[in-house]
């Protein structure tokens, strides 16, 4: 699931971020899917650090790179989405003090998709048309959003490497 992710990272379309995003989206639903139709505890435990750190990841680079630039579309629906990741950083939080092992974690879980489905639902169906719409040139928010992105991967691989030592 690993590969696949980075290989899917590899194509991310720099001069159409918002396919990018959607790429990215699918990629959530697809691991938020397994997880809720699975009930292997070794499965869910395998797909939560795949899917926390995805949305995590996800999270950094809209509000860094993403909000900001293309805020002056819509800043009302800006700040409610940042509002959103908010709460969904929250219960990250709370995922990342807990035991894997702990029943409160699976609906911890659940919660964080749910909130996580419907925003990535919104950001498509309500944002993303309209910033289409505006016909900006998106060529150089793609490539800040990309070159964050792969920061953020090296960064990870590098800590993980340091682990593993
Ligand atoms: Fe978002
Ligand atoms: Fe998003």
């Amino acid at each position: 699931m690993e590969t696949n992710m980075n290989e899917k990272r590899g194509t991310f379309p720099a001069d159409r971020p918002i396919e990018a995003l959607t790429q990215e989206h699918t990629m959530v639903r697809d691991l938020a899917n397994a997880y809720l139709s699975s009930d292997k505890a070794d499965i869910k435990r395998e797909l939560t650090p795949q899917i926390t750190s995805l949305v995590e990841m996800h999270s950094r680079m809209e509000e860094t790179v993403f909000y900001p630039a293309v805020r002056n579309i819509d800043s009302t629906m800006i700040s409610h989405f940042e509002e959103e990741h908010h709460k969904v950083d929250d219960l990250l939080q709370t995922l990342k003090g807990a035991s894997p092992d702990d029943p409160q974690c699976d609906q911890t879980m659940r919660q964080m998709l749910d909130m996580v489905l419907r925003h990535i639902q919104e950001e498509e169906t309500q944002f993303f048309p309209k910033l289409e719409r505006a016909n900006l040139d998106m060529t150089d928010i793609g490539l800040q959003m990309q070159a964050f992105e792969a920061n953020l991967v090296h960064a990870a691989a590098q800590s993980s490497e340091q682990r593993a030592r």
